[in-house]
């Protein structure tokens, strides 16, 4: 079999301090607001899953559709002989980038959650001989340090999880990704796009409601890494598309006036009836703005590709 490595460029207790220093600062200022990344624990990880198939959520089956018809010209493109990808969750629809790749000799997966990370990569391997997959587990928003691998790279971020960070977040990280390309390396890029927000809001409020426990499920992290005593059927689901900032907005809305307790912060924090915590925004995008985004932050747009119905892309870029 061939090998497989697991590297934790975040040690546990400097998980555990970010995660408290997100919940401190997150749930101390107005409007409340908790980051993406702690939804994804292993429980977190096997929803995000489910929701991949749901009849709503339609990114998936979109990208993988793109995958499926464009692999070809990526691989031809780039001629990778190292494929990193960032936020790899289950690495599913990579295995069509991996099919394409003949030249691929490393796969780099790079994901918060262990489960995810370990799951895909025995999996892979055991497929795969001959591959070798170095799982880092590492917050793809901090400065990376990659495996010394052979080039040229593939940097691929898929699945539209770009939309999961804040504009200024998104800047700084485009530019951190570009910091990592020399010249003959490329980042391949998913991006989720604008179109009717009924669409897009069945797709955040799935009527099976495993997005609404995906939501939750980021209380139920407070609570069992932080001593937290979130009641999670005292909060609903809500998605809303937000057309000035083009994004959907998941908030959890207290049904009831309450103070939650975070005994690892010596924190009390209370909510009002009705009040609203942010929990992710995902924002959908046009190809204008990415082209523009990749530029501001110093990457080259060289090629578009998107599902027949036009509703998510993919896009290959490299360092200017
Ligand atoms: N790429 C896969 C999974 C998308 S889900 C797909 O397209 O289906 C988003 C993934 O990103 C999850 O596996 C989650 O654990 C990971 N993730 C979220 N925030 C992260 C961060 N800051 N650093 C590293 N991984 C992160
Ligand atoms: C991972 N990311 C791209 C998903 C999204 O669509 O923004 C996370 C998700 N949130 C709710 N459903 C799926």
């Amino acid at each position: 079999m061939s090998p497989f490595h697991l590297t934790r460029t975040l040690p546990e207790d400097a998980t555990e301090a970010a995660l408290r220093a997100d919940v401190l600062h997150g749930l101390t200022r107005s409007p409340k607001t908790l980051p993406p990344k702690w939804f994804y624990d292993a429980h977190g990880s096997d929803l995000f899953e489910k929701i991949t198939e749901l009849p709503e959520y339609y990114p998936t089956r979109a990208e993988r559709e793109i995958l499926i018809a464009r692999s070809g010209e990526i691989a031809a493109a780039t001629g990778a002989r190292t494929l990193v990808e960032l936020g790899s969750g289950s690495s599913e629809k990579t295995r069509h980038l991996l099919d394409a790749l003949t030249g691929l000799r490393t796969y780099v997966p790079v994901d918060v959650s262990e489960s995810a990370l370990t799951q895909a990569g025995h999996a892979l391997v055991a497929e795969r001989p001959g591959l070798d997959v170095h799982a880092l587990i590492a917050d793809f928003t901090a400065r990376l340090t990659l495996p010394n691998t052979p080039g040229p790279r593939l940097v691929a971020f898929l699945g539209g999880t770009i939309g999961n960070l804040l504009p200024d977040e998104r800047a700084a990280f485009l530019t951190s990704v570009r910091s990592l390309l020399a010249p003959g390396d490329a980042l391949l890029l998913g991006t989720d796009l604008v179109k009717d927000p009924s669409v897009l809001v069945a797709a955040y409020d799935d009527a099976a409601g495993v997005t609404a426990e995906f939501n939750k499920n980021v209380l139920a992290v407070v609570n069992r890494e932080l001593g937290a005593d979130f009641d999670l059927d005292a909060f609903d689901h809500v998605a809303l598309w937000d057309p000035g900032n083009e994004w959907i907005e998941m908030r959890l809305r207290a049904r009831a006036a309450g103070t939650v307790k975070v005994p690892a912060l010596g924190l009390a924090v209370d909510f009002a009836a009705g009040e609203e915590l942010r929990t992710e925004v995902s924002a959908k995008f046009r190809e204008d703005g990415v082209r523009h985004e990749l530029a501001d932050s110093g990457l080259e747009l060289t090629h578009w590709w998107t599902d027949e119905e036009g509703r998510f892309a993919l896009s290959l870029s490299v360092a200017r």
